[in-house]
């Protein structure tokens, strides 16, 4: 195997790979030499610009801490986490779609009672949170487990405030009974996603702007369904149509409806006026097959 030219050489890579015995790795890394290889045809890249190509992604890596992925972000703001998203998450009829985890999202948050106000004391609109979680056919989903995490007033996540040691804006709720829910919190704001580093280097290079607009972030899981990932948008909102990661969609984007001063449906008499999203999940069940096969 000798004398290879740009012809020959991608047959050759092929060929090497011939052997690998997992088969799924062998579909990934044919594939990716082919993508890889078309890319460099379409693109024909100079040297200096296979040197600051590497170099980026060099410094993609070195941006990464224990709170920062910037290859996530890299994916994100690519469309690559979202169209890994859809292919995943064909969603039957009754099930809430799904969209970005984000790298917000803090494991074995403390549950909070269900009423609790996560915003008590915060800057912000005050925002009454209501619903209910079922199975995508409509059955309520007793003891369902919801975590929740959103930006503050001036669109800043707990965990990118070093002053903050107790967790903000995010906590874990299980649902009643019936699979219904309720909490007091803040209004979410839209925010910039963190653009000083190789990311925001390549939005600001193509002209596109940072911004997301404005969510609630749930986790759900209950038991025999798929984890459902997803965000509720505010209607009305700047941004909607210009997500810098794409992930909202049509039937996220809820009404966060204004109330006025007087008594919100758990009892609390509030004083100003307020915010209000009242929303039914509905929750993929993992099929008797697949349950099977994972036996
Ligand atoms: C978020 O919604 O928290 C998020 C998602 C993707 C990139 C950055 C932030
Ligand atoms: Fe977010």
């Amino acid at each position: 195997m000798r004398d290879l030219n740009e012809h020959t050489i991608t047959a050759a890579v092929l060929d090497r790979f011939a052997e690998t015995p997992d088969p799924r790795l062998k579909t990934v890394l044919d594939s990716l030499v082919r993508h890889l290889h078309g890319f460099v045809r379409d693109v024909e890249p100079t040297f200096d610009e296979w040197q600051q190509a590497i170099a980026t992604l060099t410094r993609t890596g070195q941006t990464c801490t224990d709170t920062r992925q910037e290859f996530i972000l890299l994916s994100d703001t690519l469309g690559v986490s979202m169209l890994v998203d859809a292919i995943n998450h064909r969603m039957p009829q009754g099930a809430t779609e799904t969209t970005v985890l984000g790298p917000f999202h803090v494991a074995d948050v403390p549950f909070s009672p269900l009423g609790a106000d996560i915003g008590a004391g915060l800057a912000g609109e005050r925002l009454f949170v209501e619903g209910t979680v079922a199975s995508a056919g409509g059955r309520p989903l007793p003891g369902a487990v919801l975590e929740i995490w959103q930006s503050d007033n001036d669109g800043f996540y707990d965990v990118q405030r070093p002053e903050l040691t107790a967790p903000s804006l995010r906590t874990r709720l299980r649902a009643d009974e019936r699979g219904r829910f309720h909490f007091w919190t803040i209004m979410p704001t839209a925010y910039p996603i963190p653009d000083d580093g190789p990311v925001g280097d390549m939005l600001a290079a193509t002209k596109r702007h940072p911004w997301r607009p404005a969510h609630l972030h749930f986790m759900i899981s209950a038991e025999g369904h798929e984890m459902l990932v997803t965000h509720i948008f505010v209607q009305g909102g700047p941004y909607l149509d210009s997500d810098a990661v794409f992930g909202v969609k049509e039937s996220l984007v809820q009404d966060f409806k204004h109330e006025a001063p007087g008594r919100a449906p758990d009892g609390t008499d509030v004083a100003g006026p307020w915010r209000r999203l009242s929303y039914g999940f509905g929750l993929k069940p993992v099929h008797a097959a697949a349950m099977a096969a994972a036996d």
